[in-house]
């Protein structure tokens, strides 16, 4: 059983307390899913709640009361001891454990959650709830809520607005602390030590499917809780789809196997890697020159996610860096500035080149606000993902040359999950090599 360290989220706690700032704050945990009769898709614990709790089972909600006085402020309902369900579905910590060991000032039975509340919010001028997101208890805080602003009406007390906690959180996650960091340098190490073991394996396995067991059992045996999202292992003309997931295509030797696979840790840090490399062991020249573009965009773009410049720079460092070099092979025409002014490099480059990265795989936090870019800064970690996909799928803008047959079915992603600092940002996932020749055989 996993106990986290009880200090990392009290901190964590103090910090939201204080930003709340007198509101009353209502955090849901994840409930189960149901899969198929009578089984269910394997818990996740909602990532708010987690990050202020480390309480993993279902069924739990934590209030947080900045309004009230120390030692009343943390709330936790959770599902109580029961000898018989436990029989069937497993441990749980009851009330008792979530005082003792989650360190909830007080803690309540679920069922007791619709009676408590309002107590619990009195006095409160705003509440915390993130709408939209939790329909189960979202009745429950609306009637809540309108039971107040009634008695606000009447007697000038009472909460009379809802706020979003993203407003508070998104901030404090987007920023890792020492502590994240190194549960996410663990979290990407697994995953790229697990991408040096599909190139190593690869010339014995016939099947896409092989090779994501081969990344899943590495990260079980590793201790995480599995994949992080679902693993893309994509041969040939898969990999242009791009979030192909059916992994079940023969490997043919001729051609390219793309894989985005991350592990995520028992408490949620992810990593997020992609690789491609040529099944045979030999890229073929049009491989070749395609992927020599990718890697130089996605180097020249790490490069750039440095303390003061911003996600739109580092996606628009490696754009550019792939509009020359496609130029170059012919498969875009014209000037440069043009084709990114008019998007017509579209059809072989469709998405952005990197998110956060954190207890969820794109992680929360604003990349701008309005017109403002958020410059990046220490302790940020995003994902750097730049790709070509060639393919006839997206008809050529009016303009553009049509692709020679020779380029279809090549798609290649190279992403690194990387850590702003000041000079050089630093490459978590480096332990997955990239360079034509490291990965060819
Ligand atoms: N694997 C999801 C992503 O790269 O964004
Ligand atoms: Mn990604
Ligand atoms: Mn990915």
């Amino acid at each position: 059983m996993f106990i986290p360290n009880k200090k990392v989220f009290e901190d964590r706690r103090e910090i939201f307390l204080k930003k709340l700032g007198g509101k009353a704050a209502i955090i849901p945990g994840a409930n189960l899913v149901k899969h198929h009769a009578d089984c269910e898709y394997p818990f996740r614990q909602e990532s708010n709640f987690w990050y202020l709790t480390g309480f993993d089972e279902p069924d739990a909600i934590a209030l947080f009361l900045s309004h009230k006085p120390k030692g009343e402020r943390f709330i936790l309902f959770v599902a109580p001891k029961d000898v018989t369900s436990e029989v069937w579905h497993g441990f749980r910590w009851g009330l008792e454990g979530a005082e003792k060991e989650f360190k909830a000032d007080k803690a309540h039975s679920i069922q007791e959650l619709q009676d408590l509340l309002p107590g619990y919010i009195n006095g409160s001028d705003e509440l915390v709830f993130s709408i939209g997101k939790h329909p189960l208890i979202e009745k429950i805080v609306l009637d809540i809520f309108s039971q107040q602003l009634e008695k606000r009406s009447r007697l000038g007390i009472g909460a009379n607005s809802i706020k979003s906690p993203e407003i508070y959180l998104n901030e404090m996650r987007l920023i890792k602390s020492e502590f994240e960091i190194e549960r996410m340098r663990e979290a990407i190490q697994i995953s790229a030590e697990a991408h040096e073991l599909v190139r190593k394996s690869i010339s014995f396995k016939s099947n896409e499917r092989q090779i994501q067991g081969i990344l899943e059992g590495f990260f079980l045996e590793k201790g995480a809780r599995g994949p992080a999202y679902n693993s893309i292992v994509a041969s040939g003309d898969n990999a242009c789809i791009l979030h192909y997931t059916q992994n079940n295509s023969p490997l043919n030797k001729g051609d390219l196997l793309l894989v985005d696979a991350g592990c995520s840790l028992i408490d949620y840090y992810n990593g997020d890697i992609t690789r491609t490399i040529p099944i045979g062991g030999k890229f073929s020249e049009e491989q070749k020159a395609v992927y020599e573009i990718v890697l130089s965009a996605q180097k020249t773009s790490i490069s750039s996610a440095v303390t003061g410049s911003n996600s739109s720079t580092v996606h628009n460092v490696a754009l550019r860096v792939l509009v020359e070099g496609l130029k170059e092979i012919g498969l875009l025409i014209g000037s440069t500035d043009e084709i990114i002014e008019n998007q017509s490099y579209r059809h072989l480059y469709m998405h952005r080149t990197g998110h956060w990265l954190g207890l969820d795989v794109h992680d929360v936090g604003a990349y701008r606000m309005g017109d403002y870019e958020v410059p990046l800064q220490n302790g940020m970690i995003l994902t750097v993902e730049p790709g070509i996909y060639i393919s006839d799928r997206i008809s050529v803008p009016k303009g553009q040359p049509e692709i020679d047959e020779k380029w279809k079915g090549i798609g290649i992603r190279i992403e690194d999950d990387v850590l702003v600092k000041d000079k050089s940002p630093e490459v978590l996932s480096a332990a997955a090599l990239k360079e034509i020749s490291d990965i060819e055989f």
